[in-house]
C-alpha cells in the first residue's frame, strides 16, 4: 500500500481532507500508518487502525498520537460494525473474498448511517490475490467460504500452487485461481452488484493492484487524474 502513498493516497488526503480515516491491516506502521498519523495531526483528523497482529510498538504510537489514533487489535469484521463514521477507508488486511466482501458490506452500513459512502482504497486487487484467496487467519473464515488452501507458493500463469518456490509460500493460499467467490477483485465486483450506493471503481494494476471505490460524482474524475500517472510506482 505504501508504494501508492505519494502519488495517490496523499493527493486524496490533500484534496478531500478526510476527518475520519480507517486503516485495516497495517503490519509495519512505518509504511503508511505513520504518514496517515502525521496528516491527522496537521488536520485535526482521527485514524482508526484495525489489525489483530500489528507488527510494531503500538504503545509508543498510542502515546505519541494519543489525540489522533484509536487502535483495535482485532479482526476487521469484529470491529467495523462499531464504527460510526468514516470518510476514507484503506483495506489491506486479509486478502480473501469472504473478508473483503463483508468489509465492504460493513462499510455500506456505516455509509447508511452517515448518508455518504467513503472513499475506499483496497490493496492487492490484481495478481496474485485479485482472483485467488489467501487466509492470514483461516480459523476466522466460515468453512463454506474457505477454498481448499495450502502453504505453498504462487507462480504467474499457474492456477495451481507450485511445490517449490513461487511467492508467498508461507501463507495459506487458495489452491486454485479464479472461480466464484475467490479473491479480492471478485469480492469488489460482487459487492458492486448489490450495493445500494452509486459508486465508481478505479483500478491501478502495478504493485499487485490498487482499487479505489468512490461515490459516482466528481470524485471519480479527480481520482482518475491521480491514477493516470503511475510511472515510478
Ligand atoms: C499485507 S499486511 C498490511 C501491509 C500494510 N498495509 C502496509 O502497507 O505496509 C496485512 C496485515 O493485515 C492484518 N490482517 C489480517 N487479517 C486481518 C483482518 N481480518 N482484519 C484486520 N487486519 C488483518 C495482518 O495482521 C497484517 O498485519
Amino acid at each position: 500500500m505504501e508504494r501508492f502513498f505519494e502519488k495517490i493516497i496523499k493527493p486524496i488526503l490533500i484534496k478531500y481532507e478526510p476527518s475520519h480515516i480507517v486503516e485495516i491491516g497495517v503490519f509495519l506502521a512505518g509504511r503508511s500508518t505513520i504518514k496517515l498519523l502525521e496528516f491527522c495531526k496537521m488536520m485535526n483528523s482521527k485514524l482508526t487502525v484495525i489489525d489483530p497482529a500489528p507488527g510494531f510498538n503500538t504503545y509508543a504510537y498510542e502515546a505519541v498520537f494519543s489525540e489522533e489514533l484509536v487502535l483495535h487489535k482485532k479482526h476487521s469484521l469484529e470491529i467495523l460494525s462499531e464504527i460510526e463514521t468514516a470518510d476514507l477507508v484503506l483495506i489491506d488486511g486479509d486478502h480473501n473474498w469472504y473478508t473483503v466482501y463483508h468489509e465492504l458490506m460493513a462499510i455500506e452500513q456505516i455509509a447508511t448511517k452517515t448518508g455518504e459512502f467513503p472513499i475506499v482504497i483496497l490493496h492487492d486487487t490484481e495478481w496474485p490475490y485479485g482472483r485467488r484467496d489467501s487466509y492470514y487467519f483461516p480459523e476466522t473464515i466460515p468453512l463454506q467460504y474457505q477454498k481448499p488452501h495450502a502453504k505453498k507458493g504462487i507462480r504467474a500463469g499457474s492456477s495451481e500452487l507450485v511445490d517449490t518456490g513461487g511467492i508467498n509460500e508461507d501463507q495459506h493460499n487458495a489452491m486454485n485461481e479464479y472461480g466464484e467467490e475467490n479473491g479480492v477483485l471478485t469480492a469488489i465486483e460482487d459487492f458492486l452488484k448489490v450495493t445500494a450506493f452509486s459508486l465508481s471503481f478505479h483500478r491501478v494494476n502495478t504493485n499487485n493492484g490498487l482499487g479505489i471505490l468512490v461515490p459516482k460524482d466528481t470524485r471519480g474524475d479527480v481520482v482518475m487524474q491521480f491514477i493516470m500517472d503511475t510511472s515510478g510506482l
